[in-house]
């Protein structure tokens, strides 16, 4: 199995974040050969306007999750529900993205998982993200999907991990399927 690098992209910018207690797990859970990094800020970004890209271009922080997107071999995104959908701020950065050129999304090879203190655990939002990585022409891995509900129960919030045995099983089973389903379709 090749080494592959997968880039975290976190929806939360809260600092107890339950998604990213989630993204913290991910490395302990994954199978040999993955590792990740971490995504550029994105709470920096500005609100999305056609007339501030004309006028100044892109903004650096823009630039640098594009630059992150195409230098990962694949994109894992880990974020919370809100009003059943996706949080402002990430579709605020995935927007901007969206209109780089040679847009960095597409061809890539996308997984998902979201945290809610609800009993869907964000899925409602996973198939609008889906929906938004379809146009975007990523490659959207399909399961096991890995949505943790009730999340403050999975969670050591000290430690800033996911404690939750089952959960963690589901989310090792993802990481290890979405392996081979990289390899496939990463040009090396
Ligand atoms: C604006 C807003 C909208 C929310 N909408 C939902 C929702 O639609 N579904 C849900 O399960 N939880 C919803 N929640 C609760 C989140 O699941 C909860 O705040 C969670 O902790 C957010 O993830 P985080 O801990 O990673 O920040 C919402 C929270 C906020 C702040």
């Amino acid at each position: 199995m090749s080494d592959q690098t997968v880039l975290v992209l976190c929806g939360s910018l809260r600092a107890g974040s339950f998604n990213r207690m989630l993204c913290n797990s991910l490395p302990d859970l994954a199978p040999a050969g993955m590792r990740f990094t971490t995504a550029p800020d994105i709470g920096s970004i500005p609100l999305y306007d056609a007339d501030l890209q004309q006028a100044s271009g892109f903004p650096e922080a823009v630039s640098a999750l594009g630059d992150a997107v195409r230098a990962a071999d694949a994109v894992m995104i880990v974020t919370p529900e809100y009003n059943y959908s996706v949080p402002g701020v990430l579709k605020n950065a995935i927007d901007w993205v969206s209109r780089l050129p040679d847009q960095p999304f597409a061809g890539k090879p996308v997984a998902l998982q979201s945290a809610a203190i609800g009993m869907l655990g964000g899925a409602r939002c996973q198939y609008h993200l889906r929906q938004i990585m379809v146009f975007l022409d990523a490659i959207v891995f399909t399961k096991p999907e890995v949505f943790v509900s009730f999340a403050k129960s999975k969670v050591d919030e000290e430690a800033g991990v996911v404690s939750d045995g089952p959960t963690r099983d589901a989310i090792a089973a993802q990481l290890k399927a979405f392996q081979p389903f990289v390899d496939r379709f990463v040009a090396r």
